[in-house]
């Protein structure tokens, strides 16, 4: 028989993700609904092994679901990734009377969240929250919708300066691993070429594509690349590289860099983070642990945290081919 919960803790950890005070509230707000305790958890696994906690109740959540960033903060913690770093913790949370952790974050998040559940038998769940878009088990991550819009509206406006001057501009965008975010955002942004991990194009078809582009007469361009594009150039090489070799081309280089990290959060971040808060809490209540929610097909699900962290997401094929079409 699980132990009966009375007292959850929240917190944030790894790269923070509009949607993830809208997720914070929810928590709080599902504790309070339940007549149960929550510990807001500052600075993520540093702040739980130092015990940096502070009790949250129903009122302390008001204003912060329009708000970016994390009113918990977040960090990136070396001492919990050691067996020491994770006594301390669980001693933290044991002498708080807390019963069971939600985790807002991303991957790394997740298996610190799994590894204290394996060794303590402790009571976690998890919220994906990354802009990435990187994590299987649920279609949207916290903060990709938002990001995606924020990059949506820089292209925007960068194609009007381009376009002012017929200048070609290859725009970074982030994306670790993976290039969900290039890809929707280059398509919503009319982007003529997508550079992403999981499709290496190679240089031979950026510039087939950039000559074709210009015959049918466009006279500026964009080109999206994602940080952790596989062409074997970053993107001031990319640049150099059309200025050595092909003629004609006023070539510009934006990073987009930290910006899409931040900003308000979208309607359907907000509503996503505030399914998921509601979700993680009353999973916990029910006896199950180890596990993420995630949306999929429209409803709210859980996958193992196992499978999360080690599953690999797909890009969505015909995605790439509608790039392709409208390129034309
Ligand atoms: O994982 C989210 C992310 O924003 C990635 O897209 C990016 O590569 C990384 O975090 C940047 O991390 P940091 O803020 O630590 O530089």
């Amino acid at each position: 028989m699980p132990k009966k919960i009375k007292r959850i803790a929240v917190l944030t950890s790894g790269g923070d993700s509009p949607g993830m005070n809208a997720a914070i509230r929810s928590v709080v707000r599902t504790c309070a609904y339940h007549d149960l305790e929550c510990i807001g958890v500052y600075r993520g696994y540093e702040g739980l092994i130092e015990g940096d906690f502070k009790p949250m109740d129903a009122r302390s959540v008001k204003g912060i679901i329009n708000k970016g960033g994390t009113i918990l903060k977040s960090a990136r913690s070396k001492e919990f990734r050691t067996v020491e770093g994770r006594q301390k913790a669980y001693k933290k949370l044991v002498e708080a009377g807390i019963d069971g952790l939600v985790v807002i974050g991303g991957d790394g998040s997740f298996t610190g969240a799994m590894i204290l559940n394996d060794e303590f038998d402790f009571p976690v769940m998890g919220i994906p929250g990354t802009i990435d878009n990187d994590i299987v088990g649920t279609t949207h991550t916290l903060g990709f919708d938002t990001a995606l819009n924020t990059v949506v509206d820089a292209i925007d406006k960068i194609r009007d300066t381009a376009s002012s001057h017929n200048r070609l501009f290859f725009i970074e965008v982030m994306g670790r691993d993976v290039g969900h975010i290039a890809l929707n955002a280059g398509i919503a942004g009319g982007a003529e070429e997508i550079l992403i991990p999981e499709e290496d194009l190679g240089l031979d078809r950026l510039v087939e594509s950039l000559r074709r582009s210009r015959k049918s007469g466009k006279t500026s361009s964009i080109v999206i690349v994602a940080e952790g594009d596989k062409i074997g150039k970053n993107i001031f090489e990319l640049k150099d590289f059309v200025d050595d070799n092909m003629e004609g081309y006023d070539v510009r280089v934006s990073v987009l860099g930290h910006m899409q990290r931040g900003g308000s959060p979208s309607c359907f971040d907000r509503v996503l983070a505030s399914r998921m808060g509601v979700k993680a809490v009353e999973s916990l209540l029910e006896g199950k642990s180890n596990y993420m929610v995630g949306l999929q097909n429209t409803k709210m699900e859980l996958t193992p945290f196992d499978n999360a962290i080690k599953g690999k997401t797909k890009i969505n094929l015909e995605l790439l081919r509608v790039s392709d079409i409208m390129s034309t």
